[in-house]
């Protein structure tokens, strides 16, 4: 039985078999020949927070392969986690009744914990501030497909660097490459939590913390712009205090490389012009798309012995 909790678990032979399998999908998806591999299968999606992305891409997913689904959503007021059942009797309860469970929750080590009561694979849809391995895995599959390569790279994160769970689940992968190096720009408040920098350090991999974006902008091959996450802020005036401290503006794209991809894991809220929307360059709406491809290679990846 295979759970994916987080990216540190997979090896470089995993994931790129995983992308390969994804590009596999992408090609039956455009050529409406998908195999039916799961046909026998009940895939349940959980979600105690909301999404629009993950869960409606990880069910037509599992539909796409011929699963049914199950679907929870706003599961902490419509499930029986309202009345105080623990998530380890939620699980337990989930995996009697499907084949795969996948499992956002607002709690970072809500996936790890379901996992170890959990008789079905878990799929961690995101867990708190903590890791979103399928997000990490379609922005890895979309860098890939947009540059055609994932060493000798240089990458720049902004925003909410703190609370980022695509960026804390992307960085395993990006340092399983040589030559990748690491901006991260981002107000004082949000930086990236020092045991990332230390795993950079240890490595001795390159990057530079900054908290101003024009300086960097003309050397990136990948801007990640991140959402500063309302959501997580315990206070109202520290969240206003940052909340537009990075906008890309369309005058930025004029120092922005010709051949650098912009990549957000969305929702953006106001962290991109929507004028930039129609450049090139912006590639998050095709990241969100590929997003379906790689959550059927990673369904199929789950049941594979
Ligand atoms: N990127 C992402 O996780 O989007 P949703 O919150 O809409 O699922």
């Amino acid at each position: 039985m295979r759970h994916i909790l987080n990216t540190n678990q997979f090896s470089k032979a995993e994931v790129e078999q995983i992308l390969k399998s994804s590009e596999k999908m992408e090609k039956e998806c455009k050529v409406g020949k998908v195999k039916k591999s799961l046909a026998d299968k009940i895939v349940a999606c959980v979600f105690f927070e909301p999404s629009t992305r993950t869960r409606l891409s990880f069910e037509v997913a599992a539909l796409r392969l011929g699963a049914k689904v199950i679907s929870v959503e706003n599961a902490e007021n419509s499930s029986s986690a309202f009345k105080g059942e623990s998530i380890e009797d939620t699980t337990r309860m989930l995996c009697s009744y499907a084949d795969i469970i996948v499992l956002r929750h607002y709690k970072s080590g809500t996936a790890e914990s379901a996992s170890k009561v959990a008789s079905k694979p878990i799929i961690n849809a995101g867990d708190g501030v903590n890791q979103h391995p399928s997000q990490a895995m379609l922005d890895f599959y979309t860098i890939k497909k947009e540059h055609g390569r994932l060493d000798n790279l240089t990458v720049a994160f902004v925003g909410d660097l703190l609370n980022s769970r695509p960026l804390h689940s992307l960085m395993p992968l990006l340092m399983m490459y040589p030559g990748n190096k690491f901006y991260f720009i981002s107000p004082k408040e949000l930086e990236l939590p020092r045991e990332y920098i230390s795993e950079l350090k240890k490595n001795k991999i390159f990057f530079e913390e900054l908290h101003s974006l024009e300086k960097v902008l003309p050397k990136v091959d990948v801007l990640y712009v991140t959402r500063v996450q309302k959501e997580r802020f315990s206070k109202k005036e520290d969240y206003e205090k940052v909340k537009d401290a990075f906008l890309l503006k369309v005058e930025h794209l004029k120092i922005l490389k010709k051949d650098a991809i912009i990549m957000h894991a969305l929702p953006r809220v106001n962290e991109i012009d929507t004028a930039i929307d129609k450049d090139k360059r912006a590639a998050y709406f095709r990241q969100a798309q590929n997003g379906l491809y790689v959550r059927m290679a990673l369904l199929l990846y789950c049941f594979e012995t």
